[in-house]
């Protein structure tokens, strides 16, 4: 069986579009343009690269886009300091802090410093917990994608088998916490577990989480499946570079019922999820009804 194609680049710009006719909406009936900060520190290439692309979307949504870069060498002082800051700024709705950060600051301390209520990324301890206890919360752009996709792909969830590949605070975690909220019966597998490729046979939903290329074969995929990838790794091939996921897409997609690729899967969801937080901040912050369809 060949394996329907779950195209994340087409869903997230249907995603972006949702968000900028929130965006529109709230400017034309309430005066109130949504704003994004980006806090950039170092020099990270591919921090760099993200941070571009996210303020480029941003705009393009119709929201403001803050970006503050600072040197490597900041002190954590003047980090917590901008936060505060911008903690204080009512025209900023959502924060994030581009990870990871230079080995002086403390990634924690950082992250848990910023308002839940502006917070994003997820990340905040308070968020965690509330995404934990099945309350309203800020959800991980990454796993909020890939839940999108997956409710877009088969309406309910419940009653699935779903096992997660990886428990990173990133991914991993708030994956199998948003797998529980839709009534999936989730195993988290890891690096540790007894026999994964029976653990992975079992699942109805596969997703892969772990930033090793290719680790899963398509003969642990049982039967019409759905196989989520989250992994984007750069390999070397044949002398070219390639871009691949966790999981061996063609032999995966010979035996899954729907499979995303990589690239054009999982990623381009990532950043059509921070700009639909920083709408739904955006709401929250304002007392209006939350987007349909763009949250947990
Ligand atoms: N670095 C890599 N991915 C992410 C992300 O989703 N959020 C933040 N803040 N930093 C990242």
């Amino acid at each position: 069986m060949a394996a329907n194609i779950i195209d994340g680049k087409a869903f997230a710009a249907t995603v972006r579009e949702k968000v900028a006719g929130h965006v529109t909406r709230l400017k034309e009936e309430h005066d109130i343009t949504p704003g994004l900060a980006v806090v950039l520190v170092g020099e990270d290439p591919a921090s760099q690269v993200y941070v571009r692309s996210k303020g480029k979307q941003t705009v393009e949504v119709g929201m403001n886009s803050f970006e503050h870069k600072l040197d490597a060498e900041t002190s954590e002082a003047d980090l917590l300091a901008l936060i505060d800051k911008l903690n204080n700024d009512p025209t900023v709705h959502g924060i994030l802090v581009q990870l990871p950060l230079p080995k002086h600051l403390d990634e924690d301390l950082v992250i848990n410093s910023i308002a839940p209520e502006k917070d994003v990324d997820g990340f905040h301890i308070s968020n965690v917990g509330l995404l934990g206890t099945g309350q309203k919360s800020m959800v991980p752009c990454t796993p909020l994608g890939c839940l999108m996709m997956l409710r877009d792909y088969h309406g309910s969830l419940s009653g699935m088998d779903a096992v997660v590949i990886g428990r990173s605070n990133i991914v991993g975690k708030p994956m199998a916490q948003l797998l529980l909220g839709d009534s999936c019966t989730v195993t988290i597998a890891h690096s540790r577990t007894k026999d994964l490729p029976e653990v992975v046979r079992r699942a109805d939903i596969v997703v892969a989480a772990v930033g090793r290329p290719e680790m899963v074969p398509g003969d642990w995929i049982k039967e019409g499946a759905t196989v989520i990838d989250v992994g984007i790794n750069r390999i070397e091939r044949d002398g070219k570079n390639k871009l691949v996921g966790d999981v061996d897409f063609a032999s995966c997609a010979e035996r899954a019922g729907a499979i995303t690729p990589v690239p054009g899967g999982v990623g381009p969801m990532t950043i059509a999820c921070l700009l639909a937080n920083t709408v739904t901040a955006c709401c929250r912050a304002n007392n209006l009804a939350e987007p349909e369809g763009l949250t947990a």
